[in-house]
């Protein structure tokens, strides 16, 4: 176990009526509120209204910042920057998934600047700790935003899609009854989401016996048995709501306590969707699979405890095959073929992808471009 500094500032509210619950949050907030919401998904499903009314009762005067993408942009980020300092708000209110808590929460911070933010973090390796305060309504879990300090923002300009630091909510309302609206596919890739970071948090550098990969392990096992419980009835709420709680878990710190992390396939999806725009749960069905399969001998007494503790099979290759199993029960992309992409995947594009990942030890072993490459056109 490594030296640790850990904090948890993130106030939940879950479960059925979560937001009548979170009522005097609103009350202690600004009385200016720039509200931040995807592409329509809220209007459709009635929680827009509820939301607006709510605010409106607390007195609260509402500046609408919508259209926030799948993969969000670091141009929408300057937008919603620009507007939140134009009309001074005070408090930043997250409406949607993964893409819109973080392009708020990088809104947030960047309205306390006047410089680039994105230079600030990652050109100057400046420490960038401002931030507007911050609260986010989840409408899909899988990414675990609502509750750590990370938005991940595609630099258009740079070709890189990275995390920058942010503040973390105040508060996060969890009501898996927001959850009925999601389209099938993007539900179960949101679930692989989760699944995948709990398995990369595991895959990481530990000493053995160590209590955050134990917790990791055992939010695999749990996805996994929920997202079993909800292929055989799609409207299982109790599965609903473990897997809106094992998301949030698995990205909130607790499993990344003490040791090195690997995420190394989430660093290969994340400029996979820059050049091709991917869902990011439906790339990590992909790759991560791809991913293990490659370093299969080098992380073999891990991928062994996979096996035995979240797929409860013997041995590497028998966790792979369930692994890959789950993919296609899950209806989850198995091939480039199958994956919506906004270009045709080639091998040329392919080599641009490997070619822009950062190269970090951080997994069982040293990956270089080349490797990266290979694993990438095992998938097509
Ligand atoms: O935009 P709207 O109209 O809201 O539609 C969204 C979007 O099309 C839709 N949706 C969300 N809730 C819905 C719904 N549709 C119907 N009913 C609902 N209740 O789902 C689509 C996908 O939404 P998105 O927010 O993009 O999904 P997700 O939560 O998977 O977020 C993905 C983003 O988060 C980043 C990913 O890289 C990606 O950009 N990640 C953030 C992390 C973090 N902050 O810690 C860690 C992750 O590893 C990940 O990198
Ligand atoms: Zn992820």
């Amino acid at each position: 176990m490594k030296d640790f500094i850990f904090s948890y500032p993130v106030r939940i509210y879950f479960g059925d009526g979560a937001l009548d619950k979170a009522q005097s949050e609103f009350d202690q907030i600004q009385d200016k509120v720039l509200l931040v919401y995807g592409e329509g998904s809220i209007k459709r499903n009635g929680l827009y209204d509820k939301v607006t009314s709510l605010l409106k009762e607390k007195g609260k005067e509402v500046v609408e910042f919508s259209g926030v993408m799948p993969n969000p942009t670091y141009q929408k980020v300057l937008e919603g920057a620009s507007l939140a300092k134009k009309e001074k708000v005070g408090f930043v209110l997250a409406v949607g998934g993964g893409s819109v808590i973080d392009c708020a929460k990088v809104i947030a911070a960047s309205a306390c600047y006047e410089e680039d933010l994105w230079q600030l973090q990652f050109e100057r390796g400046l420490r960038s700790d401002r931030s507007l305060p911050v609260g986010a309504i989840l409408t899909i879990a899988g990414t675990g935003s609502e509750m750590n300090d990370i938005g991940v923002i595609t630099n258009e300009n740079a070709m890189i899609k990275r995390g920058m630091k942010t503040r973390a909510p105040l508060f996060a309302v969890l009501d898996p009854s927001y959850t009925l609206t999601i389209p099938k596919r993007q539900l179960f890739a949101a679930a692989f989401d989760t699944l995948s970071h709990a398995l990369e948090a595991y895959l990481g550098q530990s000493n053995k016996d160590n209590v955050s990969d134990d917790i990791a392990l055992a939010i695999a096992r749990n996805t996994v048995n929920n997202i079993e419980h909800l292929l055989e009835d799609f409207f299982d709420m109790d599965a609903r709501r473990n897997l809106m709680w094992d998301s949030a878990m698995a990205e909130n710190g607790l499993t990344k306590i003490g040791k090195e992390l690997d995420f190394t396939s989430h660093k290969i999806e994340h400029q996979l969707a820059v050049f091709t725009d991917c869902n990011h749960g439906e790339g990590l069905a992909l790759i991560l699979p791809a991913y293990y399969a490659y370093i299969k001998e080098e992380a073999k007494v891990k991928l062994e405890r996979i096996a035995k503790l979240v797929f409860d099979k013997d041995g590497a290759e028998e966790g792979l095959k369930a692994l890959k199993e789950l993919v296609e029960k899950m209806g989850l992309p198995s091939s480039f073929e199958e994956l919506a992409s906004k270009v045709k995947i080639d091998e040329a594009l392919l080599n641009k992808v490997a070619a822009s990942v950062t190269i970090v030890k951080t997994g069982p072993c040293l990956l270089d471009h080349e490797d990266i490459l290979k694993i990438l056109k095992n998938c097509l």
